[in-house]
């Protein structure tokens, strides 16, 4: 998995835009508004990637703020700190056990298109929650499958078929990019996923679903 990241980081967040037909930009701001971040607080993102919600939340928490975005990808954290920013860190680790990472050290904890790849929820969801100060939202935006039958229709034309093909062509990378639909069916469901976030410590878990159902953002809170 995370030489699968490190081979397809140069050219990631262009065929997100692509892939996403450029919604992937209102689908981080739908999930940065959820964190309720404030300027000047801290937050955490986990399974940053190339750094494009990391930097979105830390225009949010702005100069006095501060973000750390941690990937286990050497690339993509590679790719991230080229985009450097004054109160942004990247820090290579794993989601499902943070070292370096004070219990409720942070206002809020975010993971974006990450949790499908990670295999143990629990651990990961533990390290969310275990982040962020009382009070603190945890934040996970995820691929989903939409539900009504137009969108199913579109959705599957697009996403098993048109994604892998422009994947392994911009990308060069074949298997990732069909990889990719595999690991959103295989994923949990939304009331699964709300309820691993509940057993690891969060409540006032809610999801919402964008774009005809093929983006879901979960929040929780931890108590207070
Ligand atoms: C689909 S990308 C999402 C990147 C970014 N969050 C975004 O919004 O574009 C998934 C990322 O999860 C990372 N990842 C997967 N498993 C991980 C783990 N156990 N610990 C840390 N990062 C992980 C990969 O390296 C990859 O960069």
């Amino acid at each position: 998995m995370r030489e699968m990241f490190d081979r397809i980081a140069g050219r990631y967040e262009l065929l997100n835009a692509l892939m996403s037909a450029g919604l992937n930009r209102i689908w981080n701001k739908k999930a940065v508004e959820a964190t309720r971040l404030k300027p000047g607080e801290r937050a955490l993102d986990l399974a940053c990637g190339t750094g494009s919600l990391t930097r979105d939340l830390a225009r949010r928490v702005g100069p006095e703020g501060y973000v750390l975005g941690v990937d286990f990808s050497k690339e993509m954290i590679q790719a991230a700190k080229k985009r450097p920013a004054p109160n942004v860190e990247y820090r290579l680790g794993d989601a499902t056990d943070l070292q370096g990472v004070e219990d409720g050290s942070f206002d809020a904890a975010t993971i974006a298109y990450g949790a499908r790849n990670i295999p143990d929820l629990d651990a990961l969801f533990g390290e969310l929650a275990r982040a962020v100060r009382p009070g603190g939202k945890v934040v996970c935006l995820e691929i989903a499958r939409p539900q009504g039958r137009f969108f199913a229709t579109f959705y599957g034309l697009w996403f098993d078929r048109l994604v892998p093909w422009l994947g392994a062509k911009i990308s060069g990378d074949a298997w990732a990019y069909s990889y990719l639909p595999h690991s959103v069916k295989e994923f949990v469901a939304s009331g699964e996923l709300a309820e691993i976030m509940r057993r690891n410590g969060l409540q006032d878990v809610t999801w919402r679903k964008f774009s005809g159902g093929i983006v879901t953002l979960y929040a929780g809170t931890k108590p207070g």
